[in-house]
């Protein structure tokens, strides 16, 4: 595997990453939503959680129909989460305590409210608007023999990713407009080299105050077939459609490197990419290397500068089945496909899907926690997965999310995963004061398995969450060193985390029981680091081990054996 040639360098490579989604993080005005000064009172938690850096879900002006992945202006704060000055008071604080800041940003899509849409949509003649052509507008199909009006004739069958046709009519100017998502939210036409130049001056505007980097909304969308061609029909569900022709064009990795050079004109900051794709088309986001392949002549190989994204994101883990081949599969697969110089990265959870402790169940969360952390590569973490929090019910009356809105009842809502972090036993968790509603339904069990509550735990979630970040910050071989030996037996999971060559580092033997069941495994002579469970550390183990059901061990090996090729 081609890691130890190409040692971690960058605070993004040996940090993690912590995602707020700052509606329901901490309110400080009384309005029951979330906001800047919010984030910034809590940052001392962050620091003793032991994060390198939060990424801060969009906070710009916003109509909020998708809960501000719906941007009016790029470059300023939406008076819902406070002011330019919040947020530079907040960069300036995170930074005073090590801690990088990184930014949404939303490229695909402005909202339907932003200035350049308006002016977009006032008139269909290029010549007198020149913001015409910023957004894909595209006349209706001929008609058929049924004679269908105009606003019936779709331009071709490409489908919004929250239900129904990606087109809308706009009737004063008898043309459609195309939304890969709402229709409050119209995709700019990145062929367009003005609408290019615009984002990347709004890039600099936060790159410029200071931002550590930015993590890009769906990336592999932001190009669509120039000649606007069908989506051919998906031959395992014949209702819907392949996205042959909108996502994932072979133009967008001219872009990425176009941001990627943005950021680099700036020194060490970080450009992540939403991406949901196959691991061999994912790994492509990495992007070309630059001229500087490694000398076989020089006695250290200079890493490769990829011209990508530094991290596309790997989704893989949360998309797989939580059983111990299909891991080490989606593990080996892509290490396997890393191109050279290009770093791994994990996600677990996120606000578009279903709570991790949800989705596998509390106890395995714990072993997904120090499978994320333990792993080759950057994690991100998702905020409350520390606690162990849970998707939570949303009654009809209570739905925010426009997923749901739109299809109903279909499962896309994504308020369970949303609900307002817990931080005390008091009325409304600490999140917002107790007369007020909060924006969405707090956790049921708020009272006990609050961030205070669990602090004063030994065995909490949180504890556990804190071990495994300690332990990986004191050890280079977890957040730096290699991985060797991945593999499957039954219901176990494991790996070797490889020791970097610098004489001082411990290998690690990682051990998983990802089932329901007690299992047995054997190990090499090492003493237990870390268990899942919180219990058994210090014990030496060599030979036969008998691991509980959804428990994890760390156990430092007493000698390395470097990557057995
Ligand atoms: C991906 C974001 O994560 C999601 O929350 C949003 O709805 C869509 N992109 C559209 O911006």
């Amino acid at each position: 595997m081609p890691d130890s040639e190409f040692p971690a360098t960058e605070w993004w490579q040996t940090g993690v990453i912590y995602q707020i989604y700052p509606r329901s993080f901490q309110d400080t005005n009384g309005d029951g939503i979330g906001d800047l000064p919010g984030i910034t009172s809590r940052l001392d938690y962050l620091v003793s959680l032991g994060i390198d850096a939060i990424w801060i879900s969009p906070f710009y002006p916003s109509p909020m129909a998708d809960f501000g992945y719906d941007v009016s202006d790029y470059t300023n704060v939406d008076p819902l989460f406070g002011t330019l000055a919040d947020f530079d008071a907040l960069l300036a604080a995170a930074h005073n305590r090590g801690l990088r800041v990184i930014l949404d940003f939303v490229p695909n899509h402005t909202s339907d409210q932003h200035p350049w849409f308006l002016q977009s949509k006032s008139s269909r003649d290029q010549r007198a608007n020149p913001k015409r052509n910023w957004y894909l507008w595209h006349d209706a199909a001929q008609p058929g023999d049924d004679w269908q009006p105009a606003k019936n004739r779709y331009p071709n069958n490409w489908m919004s990713q929250f239900g129904g046709h990606a087109w809308e009519w706009d009737q004063p100017t008898e043309q459609f407009y195309l939304h890969s998502f709402l229709k409050e939210q119209p995709d700019l036409n990145w062929r367009n080299p003005q609408v290019r130049a615009a984002i990347y001056m709004a890039m600099r505007f936060w790159l410029d105050r200071g931002v550590d980097g930015f993590r890009m909304d769906v990336l592999w969308l932001l190009i669509k077939d120039e000649f606007f061609r069908n989506n051919p029909p998906n031959p395992q569900d014949l209702a819907s459609t392949l996205p042959v022709f909108t996502a994932d064009q072979p133009e967008t990795h001219k872009i990425v490197a176009e941001m990627r050079s943005v950021l680099d004109s700036y020194g060490d900051r970080v450009l992540i990419g939403e991406i949901y794709l196959p691991l061999p088309e994912l790994v492509r986001y990495y992007g070309q290397s630059d001229d500087s392949t490694p000398n076989p002549q020089s006695p250290t190989p200079k890493t490769p500068q990829l011209r990508g994204a530094n991290l596309p994101f790997n989704f893989h883990l949360i998309q797989s089945q939580w059983y111990a081949e299909a891991i080490a599969h989606i593990i080996r697969t892509y290490e396997s496909l890393l191109p050279a110089g290009a770093w791994p990265n994990y996600v677990l959870g996120n606000h578009d899907q279903s709570r991790l402790a949800t989705r596998i169940g509390p106890q395995q969360a714990r072993a997904a926690a120090m499978l994320l952390l333990t792993l080759r590569g950057t994690p991100t973490l998702y905020y409350g997965d520390e606690l162990g929090m849970q998707d939570i019910p949303i009654a009809p009356d209570q739905v925010r999310d426009p997923a749901e809105k739109n299809e109903p009842g279909k499962g896309k809502g994504r308020d369970p995963e949303r609900s307002p972090m817990l931080w005390l036993d008091t009325p409304n968790a600490g999140f917002t004061s107790a007369e007020v509603t909060p924006w969405l339904p707090l956790q049921h069990d708020w009272q006990t398995e609050n961030a205070t509550a669990q602090s004063t735990r030994p065995r909490s979630i949180l504890t556990l969450y804190r071990k495994l970040l300690q332990l990986r910050r004191q050890h280079d071989t977890l957040h730096s060193g290699g991985i060797a030996d991945v593999a499957a037996e039954g219901n176990i999971l494991r790996f070797r985390r490889v020791a970097l060559p610098n004489g001082h580092s411990t290998d690690f033997q990682l051990l998983f029981n990802l089932g329901n069941d007690i299992a047995t495994t054997q190990c090499a002579p090492g003493t237990v680091v870390l268990t899942t469970i919180l219990d058994g550390e210090g014990s030496h183990v060599d030979g036969a081990i008998t691991i509980e059901a959804g428990e994890g061990l760390l156990i430092a090996l007493d000698s390395n054996e470097g990557i057995l090729e």
